[in-house]
């Protein structure tokens, strides 16, 4: 396990105390306070200081527009964000031109389904999602379908609320030569459950070499939905062999607003993959019949001002998980996951959802027999524990399992057994107070 007592010294937020009277969060060492147990990482997680002061440090000092000046600033400004990137970038084991900044997950795909889907998306082409995805990864594709005369084709979970691989590959058989794209996320958000992208990636690639006798040179690009794996392990989008690869920087200690969408070189170089916000930093030449955009890809899809400040606070939150060392950011995961597993598993009152081996990741999800989920979270928040309940963006999942809303903990580097410990407690009272 990482040393949380060392790990919360980064983090100030983590010694709040929650005070239920008056609703506010106060500060520490107040009298009739709940100590914060912080377990909603899966929505956003919290930031450490060396994140706070980078963001801090940028408007404080440097603070500047990029690339439009010569003066001293904008001289700084433009190296923050470009070294900003290219640390990123090595984060993601990508090359600096294949990472375009975006707010977030559900940016990163909506700029795939607009510069990659409305030029390569046509009638009755098949895109493929899962029902384990969150609703950015479907409702985009929904929508691209209805522009396109497309066809969206879920592929289902298995009892213990995997991915199901073996549906998978009848979707493959039977949508052979209409597929184009693959979207799916690498690890639920509700459930946990991991997709194992080697698996999927050969699949597809297999299924694509059969394709290519029927229809000539048909391509299926894959999407990966990454907001819930890369805040728990390493990401090598060179070695993933996948197209698209999508991230959230609030999720994995960096600050909101910013996040990452991964594309291979080749798919930008080729200009399968346009940019799909124009305006100022983005163009070359701007004439009133036409405009030719920036070759340079590392400009091409940097239209207006850049969260330059942001960008550094996601650099910095790269280095903090690197510092860590991201194989230790996932064992300390998984150890926090089977403890969770095996204590809430004692509780005749809970019903896991997901799966329960090795595999699983981030979170756990539960059924409080006899009580609603947002009852649930209301009583464990009186006790200072904060954790999500509802749908968590997955209707689809929800319906097709016909669960009403789960109470998800989700858990991060600063997390230890002794807040699933105080979790548990938790839900004695949850017990006492709702059955
Ligand atoms: N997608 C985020 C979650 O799962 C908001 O909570």
């Amino acid at each position: 396990m990482l040393n949380t007592d060392n790990i919360i010294r980064n983090f100030p937020i983590l010694t709040r105390v929650i005070k239920k009277e008056n609703s506010q969060a106060i500060e520490a060492n107040q009298a009739n306070g709940k100590k914060l147990v912080y377990l909603d990482n899966a929505a956003t997680s919290q930031k450490p200081y060396s994140v706070v002061e980078a963001i801090s440090s940028y408007y404080l000092n440097n603070n500047a527009n990029v690339h439009r000046g010569v003066h001293t600033l904008a001289d700084e400004s433009t190296t923050i964000f470009e070294t900003s990137k290219i640390k990123i970038a090595q984060f993601f084991g990508a090359k600096n031109n294949e990472l375009i900044f975006v707010r977030n997950t559900t940016e990163a795909i909506n700029g795939v389904a607009y510069g990659w889907g409305e030029q390569n998306i046509n009638l009755e082409d098949v895109i493929i999602v899962s029902v384990l995805d969150h609703h950015s990864n479907i409702v985009v594709w929904q929508e691209l379908c209805k522009r396109k005369k497309a066809k969206l084709v879920f592929v289902g979970i298995t009892s213990e609320g995997k991915f199901d691989e073996e549906d998978f590959d009848e979707k493959l058989k039977k949508f052979s030569g209409k597929i184009k794209m693959v979207a799916l996320p690498h690890v639920s958000n509700a459930l946990g459950s991991t997709v194992d992208l080697k698996t999927i990636v050969k699949k597809v690639r297999d299924s694509e070499k059969q394709q290519v006798d029927k229809v000539k040179s048909q391509k299926i690009r894959i999407l990966i939905d990454g907001a819930q794996s890369a805040p728990h392990m390493k990401i090598n989008f060179n070695n993933l062999g996948v197209d698209f690869f999508a991230f959230s920087g609030h999720k994995m200690l960096g600050p909101m607003g910013i996040g990452g969408l991964l594309v291979r070189e080749e798919l930008l170089k080729s200009d399968e993959m346009r940019p799909w916000l124009f305006g100022g930093g983005m163009i070359a030449e701007v004439h009133e019949s036409h405009t030719i955009f920036n070759d340079d890809i590392n400009e091409r899809f940097v239209a207006g001002t850049p969260d330059v400040a942001s960008t550094a606070g996601l650099a910095a939150a790269c280095e903090y998980m690197d510092n860590l060392g991201m194989d230790n950011v996932l064992k300390h995961d998984h150890e926090l996951v089977q403890y969770a597993l095996t204590e809430l598993e004692k509780d005749k009152n809970i019903e896991i959802v997901g799966p329960k081996d090795e595999t699983r990741t981030g979170s756990v999800s539960f059924i409080f027999k006899g009580a609603h989920a947002h009852d649930v979270a209301q009583v464990l928040d009186s006790e200072g524990i904060a954790v999500r309940s509802g749908h968590h963006c997955t209707m689809p999942l929800h319906t097709s399992q016909k669960w009403i809303a789960t109470t998800r903990a989700s858990f991060q580097v600063y997390n230890s057994k002794e807040d699933i410990d105080a979790l548990v407690d938790g839900l004695k009272k949850v017990a006492k107070i709702l059955l």
